[in-house]
């Protein structure tokens, strides 16, 4: 009998089945019975048979020390925090000879990645080659949109080939290893690092993850010379109350049905490696809970690649209240099968004597070691183990990358508000006026985690409408400063440095001279947001409001009567409840990388037609957060007659709805059809629409299909996104788009039955062009 015939057969609630289900479970692996449920839990291995086989070749030859190297990676430059240790190149050397680094990480220069290579190659007993890892997020030379920004392009394509064309840089300057894609599910925008993931919803996110990988690593057909990391693992971005770092607390029910779908979908995708995260997860420390990495991660995921923890993160287990001591905190990382300790060094000054002790056996630790030494087997790094620094190649890489990055930044921005069609402008207006704080700022453009990409080669939003608007007088003021009430370490190290304080006489003037420029101007483009600094790690915020006197500057400039576009730049949804009232134009730009001022202009002259949408609810103020469409309903439903607001001071509806965005181009998504009314347990329906250009320019719609579970085993959230595509169309054009729903689309994992679940119901499906599209049908599903 075929493993989908005992799902027919044995229908989910029958109790038979359930007995049937937990003898399967004790006596038969979870892959097989994930395959019963349709839980996507088959990985693709990162390496070959080949790679293992070579690996444990090695490993034979291996004294224990050098495989405690394996599991030591360092940090290649000091860091302004705790833990890290200066040290100059000569120790380093000294280290690499012995065997005693597996990977570096944060060295992108090609000549001194080449020159502790050749140590390795030569010098080290074993001749195993280094693994050189970096940060590169969105982009290495060429910075691409931050991924938030990305992921509102609702293009994985895009994605896949942006992270495929960084890669190809870091290659060029020897790294091998990327520790991103970052696929955190954010709900709460006062934490900074929402810049870095694909935003609240785990569809979306496993779109959006599975594209990165392959775009970092290939597929197993077609592997190219990469790793990527899905990080951090797992429940990063609960942090409580938006505060980088803080402890998460996620019901089982919301890891397997929100925070982990990304990671399921980018391991099996083949991820060669995951990052472990810092916080305490329900208070155990990700980088040493077994149930993450062991029942989740190993088990159900069987993930085969290996473990690196975030950065100091083991170190960190004795800080956090968990580990008595260095030595404790080596053994419970270890113990819960992390793989490789980033930059604490508490595994290569523990290990060895552990084992002596006995507190693991050493076919552990080669269990460990097995995947990294797979990993660079899979890589070539044995055979080709140097960059390859030749700069005519690299010119001509970044000449193409530029053209990429330019398409990616103006995918990806949504337009908020375009009233009276103030956009496209005219390239025939005759005085634009360019203010704010961001209009002309180089390295802000690039984003977070944009370390390597030089500012100097980035095209700011002013500069991108001189070049645009030729025949138009474009001039630029700041208008005001914005800053940092509390600093960070990063500020000016790993994020651009924060501007000089102007003294209150400056910042009067720069305010009158911005209003100045505005009176004499056709149009105003003012670029409002947060600078790098502020969204990155350690950038959380408590409030929303547009930073120092943006505000102001904005309702300012409102007043003196001139149309006005409100550009915004920042990944943070920030309180636009004034501006959604009274700007008539507002396109969120996000931090569009090297070519973000070209992507503008390109947008604001109408070249091309935005055509992203939000990948996060954008609430009205910071007191809905969080706030997210999929939530379940509660016994006075926010649509209901009466009781219709949770808030007695504030609707409880967000200002933009996930997935919403115009375009310059108008669109009808019409005539819903299903394949079928009712199906059983094991059967799929297909749900068509008619997309239609109704307006005048050649746009994308991104057409986006929702479910609804009525009733189950558990609630369900009101909706809930399961497909989307991208599509462009000329005017008049039609066209027809469908979707599967599927078992796959209706599983889910339910706490009062502690599994994943397919169950009878009744579904509602609708397809619109945002998560409150009204266009719907319903289908049945029985035993
Ligand atoms: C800390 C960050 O949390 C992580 O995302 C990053 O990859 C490492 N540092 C290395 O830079």
């Amino acid at each position: 009998m075929k493993l989908n015939q005992i799902a027919i057969v044995l229908p989910i609630n029958n109790k038979f089945r359930r007995k049937l289900l937990h003898h399967l479970k004790r006596s038969l692996s979870f892959l097989f019975l994930s395959q019963i449920l349709c839980i996507p839990a088959f990985a693709q291995s990162p390496f070959t048979p080949a790679d293992r086989d070579r690996a444990d070749t090695l490993l034979k030859q291996m004294t224990t020390d050098e495989k405690i190297g394996q599991l030591n990676q360092l940090f290649y430059l000091t860091l302004p925090v705790g833990g890290a240790k200066p040290r100059d190149p000569v120790i380093y050397q000294d280290l690499v000879r012995q065997g005693k680094i597996g990977s570096f990480l944060f060295l992108t220069d090609a000549k001194e990645i080449n020159r502790l290579q050749k140590i390795a190659m030569t010098e080290q007993r074993l001749h195993i080659p280094i693994l050189f890892g970096f940060d590169v997020i969105h982009g290495f030379d060429t910075e691409f949109p931050v991924p938030l920004a990305t992921a509102a392009s609702w293009d994985p394509a895009l994605a896949e080939e942006a992270q495929r064309l960084a890669s190809e840089e870091a290659i060029h300057a020897g790294i091998r290893w990327s520790f991103a894609p970052m696929v955190d599910i954010a709900r709460d925008p006062r934490w900074g690092r929402i810049s870095e993931g694909a935003g609240e919803d785990p569809y979306l996110g496993a779109a959006m993850a599975r594209a990165q990988v392959r775009g970092f690593q290939g597929t197993p057909q077609n592997p190219r010379p990469f790793l990527a990391t899905m990080k951090h693992f797992a429940g990063y971005g609960a942090a409580e109350g938006g505060r980088d770092y803080d402890a998460s607390y996620i019901s089982e029910e919301q890891l397997q049905n929100v925070y982990l779908p990304p990671f399921r979908a980018g391991v099996q995708a083949g991820a060669a490696t995951v990052m472990s995260a810092y916080m305490d997860l329900n208070n155990v420390p990700a980088s040493a809970n077994p149930h993450l990495l062991q029942d989740i991660l190993r088990k159900q995921f069987d993930f085969k690649g290996f473990v690196v923890s975030d950065a100091f993160a083991v170190a960190s287990l004795v800080t956090q209240g968990f580990a008595k001591d260095r030595e404790d905190a080596a053994l419970r990382s270890f113990s819960a099968t992390l793989n490789m300790d980033m930059g604490s060094e508490t595994y290569v000054e523990n290990l060895k004597a552990l084992l002596d002790k006995g507190q693991f056996a050493s076919a552990q630790l080669d269990d460990l070691v097995r995947p990294i030494l797979e990993a660079k087997y899979h890589l070539g790094l044995f055979e080709n183990p140097y960059a390859d620094a030749t700069d005519q190649t690299h010119a001509e890489m970044l000449a193409k990358h530029r053209r990429a990055a330019r398409t990616a930044a103006a995918r990806s921005a949504v337009l908020l508000r375009n009233e009276s069609g103030l956009l496209p402008l005219s390239k025939a207006t005759k005085r634009i006026a360019v203010i704010g704080p961001l209009a002309d700022a180089k390295a802000d453009m690039l984003g977070p985690w944009s370390l390597t990409a030089k500012p100097e080669d980035t095209v700011t939003i002013f500069e991108g409408l001189r070049a645009k608007f030729t025949n138009s007088q474009v001039e630029y003021a700041p208008g005001v400063q914005i800053s940092k009430k509390h600093p960070s370490s990063f500020d000016g190290f790993l994020t651009p440095d924060l501007p000089k304080p102007w003294s209150p006489e400056e910042s009067d003037a720069q305010m009158k001279r911005a209003l100045q420029l505005a009176e004499n101007s056709d149009v105003v483009i003012l670029a409002l947001g947060e600078l790098t600094g502020m969204v990155f790690e350690y950038g959380s915020r408590s409030s929303l409001d547009m930073p120092g006197r943006e505000q102001e500057l904005l309702e300012r400039i409102y007043a003196t009567g001139k149309p006005v576009v409100l550009l915004l730049v920042t990944t943070r949804p920030l309180d636009l409840s004034w501006a959604s009232e009274h700007v008539p134009a507002i396109l969120d730009c996000y931090y569009g990388g090297t070519e973000a001022g070209n992507a503008v202009a390109d947008l604001l002259s109408g070249d091309v037609v935005p055509g992203g949408k939000l990948p996060i609810t954008w609430p009205r103020s910071v007191g809905q957060v969080p706030i997210y469409y999929a939530h379940t309903a509660s016994h006075k439903p926010y649509d209901s007659e009466k009781f219709t607001s949770r808030y007695w001071d504030l609707a409880t509806s967000p200002l933009y709805p996930f997935g919403y965005g115009l375009s310059y181009s108008t669109f009808t998504i019409s005539d819903l059809r299903l394949s079928e009314k009712a199906i059983s347990l094991d059967g799929s329906i297909t749900a068509t629409v008619t997309v239609t250009n109704t307006g005048s320019k050649t746009a994308d719609e991104v057409v986006q299909l929702y479910l609804h579970q009525r009733y189950g085993s558990a609630s369900r959230p009101v909706r809930e996104l399961k497909g989307f595509r991208r599509i462009t169309l000329q005017p008049g054009e039609k066209q027809q788009v469908a979707f599967t729903i599927g078992r796959e689309e209706r599983n889910y994992w339910s706490a009062a039955k502690n599994d994943w679940v397919l169950e009878p119901s009744e579904f509602d499906v609708w397809v619109g062009n945002n998560s409150t599209a009204t266009l719907h049908d319903a289908f049945s599903v029985s035993k």
